[in-house]
């Protein structure tokens, strides 16, 4: 989903009445930042990050986005933004992923908290260095 389609269905989302109690926490502040791929994985740039309480990634050779953040311990969580139930693609609500196909809902970094979906989302690992995170 590129930031045109989000923007498309918090509108949507705004015109059902559902989206209401979450503006404060969804469409604001939700930022794809920039990347590059190489033989490390998908590099982000760990400056990329800041002011943002999650990122998303899109590469164009997967099927949803990454969804990046830091938890509390100072590592990095990043999920596929897939709903492993039937593959639709999860959307941040907050720090909750809800999926808009049948209700499914993931913790931030990935557990199921509500059904259908019986596991958790995709999780890459999350390497780093001084200025980078590598994604693989
Ligand atoms: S595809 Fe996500 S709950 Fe069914």
């Amino acid at each position: 989903m590129d930031r045109k389609d989000f923007f498309k269905n918090c509108v949507r989302l705004a015109g059902a009445g559902i989206l209401i109690p979450l503006l404060g926490q969804s469409c604001k502040g939700i930022a794809y930042i920039p990347h590059s791929i190489d033989s490390n994985g998908v590099l982000v740039k760990k400056s990329d990050l800041i002011d943002h309480r999650f990122v998303l990634i899109q590469p164009a050779n997967l099927p949803a986005p990454i969804f990046l953040t830091k938890l509390d311990n100072n590592q990095y969580s990043a999920l596929l933004l897939q709903c492993t139930h039937r593959a639709c693609e999860v959307r941040p609500t907050g720090m909750e992923l809800h999926c808009p196909c049948h209700g499914s809902v993931f913790s931030h970094t990935g557990e199921v908290l509500e059904s259908p979906a019986e596991r958790p989302l995709r999780r890459f690992r999350v390497l780093e260095d001084g200025e980078n995170l590598y994604i693989k």
